[in-house]
């Protein structure tokens, strides 16, 4: 290890146009399908790491709390991980806070994983490219490998380890996106995404669903090149409903979605065919995010607050990558 032993580093959450849903192998966390999604800029989780040379000292101070719970053992689980690949010696002292509340609607692994990773590696004075920062954060948590680059990024499924990454493919600029997100219930959701990821293939939509991401990803991807709202509308509902429909269909089956969500999902249809720039998209929650064009932001987020359903209503436009942070200065 070098002179510097603390690091701390900044990530944002993103959301998934094209969704991550189960796994080819577990362990590692390669997915069986790419996936594409887009940082959420003014929400993230800033964590710093300071290496210690006592062993069996981990720590975590989480939201300002200590933790010694569910998310320190994966945390710490994570960091056997790093200290195994990266030679790294020592125990890790971790402060990090969410500037977002939890049961806001967004997934805290991703910028959680991220920040972590190049906190982690930084403080151990180790220099990474940032694929090899994302094959890291990936197994932390998969969606983490996203947050990792900036703007639009696409993660490859790759055969193994190394080849497992995500890379940007358009910067935060290029197109002005806003994710709207409807919140309808902010209590914790009661079924991890790591156990779904683990029944997604008890549905027999799964191959399906899976056979078909290629082709929706590079549908999405050429839509956001060429900012066809249309066809981006298309198919990132498309296949939210996909995802949602294996979801429901995997033994136990899981249902996020509440009544306030079926109600907001009508409401985003309409409001397109009557010539809004809006579609939704929902993760392992009733939440829905709704996606906009900048233009028509303010009045998506009127008609949301204005649903008796919806108890909170927040907006992010796309991020940038995870970096480090300057805490003295
Ligand atoms: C529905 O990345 O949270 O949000 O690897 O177990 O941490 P773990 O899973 P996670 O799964 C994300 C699932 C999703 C879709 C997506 O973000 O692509």
């Amino acid at each position: 290890m070098s002179e510097t032993h603390s690091a701390t580093a900044r990530a944002h959450p993103n959301i998934a146009f094209i969704k991550y849903w189960g796994n080819a192998d577990d362990n590692l966390r390669l997915p069986a399908n790419p996936s594409l999604s887009m940082n959420l800029d003014g929400l993230y989780t800033q964590t710093t790491v300071t290496w210690l040379f006592e062993p069996n000292a981990d720590r975590l101070i989480l939201n300002r709390q200590p933790d010694t719970g569910t998310a320190f053992r994966r945390v710490s689980a994570f960091l056997n991980i790093l200290r195994a690949r990266l030679n790294i010696t020592g125990s890790a002292q971790i402060e990090s806070f969410n500037n977002f509340p939890m049961g806001a609607g967004i997934a805290s692994s991703a910028s959680s994983f991220a920040a972590l990773t190049l906190a982690a590696v930084s403080a151990a004075g180790i220099q990474l490219s940032e694929r090899a920062l994302s094959t890291l954060a990936r197994l932390g948590s998969g969606s983490a490998a996203r947050s990792i680059p900036g703007g639009f990024v696409e993660w490859f499924t790759g055969q193994s380890h190394d080849e497992s990454f995500a890379e940007s493919f358009a910067p935060p600029d290029h197109w002005d996106l806003v994710d709207i997100i409807a919140v309808v219930s902010s209590e914790h959701k009661t079924v991890v995404s790591q156990e779904g990821h683990r029944s997604a293939n008890t549905s027999d939509l799964q191959a399906a669903r899976v056979a078909g991401a290629a082709e929706r990803l590079a549908a999405c991807k050429t839509a956001i090149l060429s900012r066809d709202f249309k066809r981006f509308a298309e198919v990132v509902e498309h296949d939210s409903n996909l995802m949602h429909a294996v979801m429901m269909t995997s033994r136990p089956p899981l249902f996020y979605w509440l009544p306030p969500t079926l109600e907001v999902m009508a409401r985003v249809r309409q409001w397109r065919a009557d010539g809004l720039k809006v579609c939704y998209t929902l993760d392992a929650g009733p939440n829905i995010h709704c996606i906009c064009v900048k233009n028509d932001a303010e009045q998506v987020r009127q008609e949301l607050s204005a649903l008796s359903g919806v108890v909170d209503v927040r907006a992010a436009l796309p991020g940038g990558p995870a970096a480090l942070v300057d805490v003295n200065g």
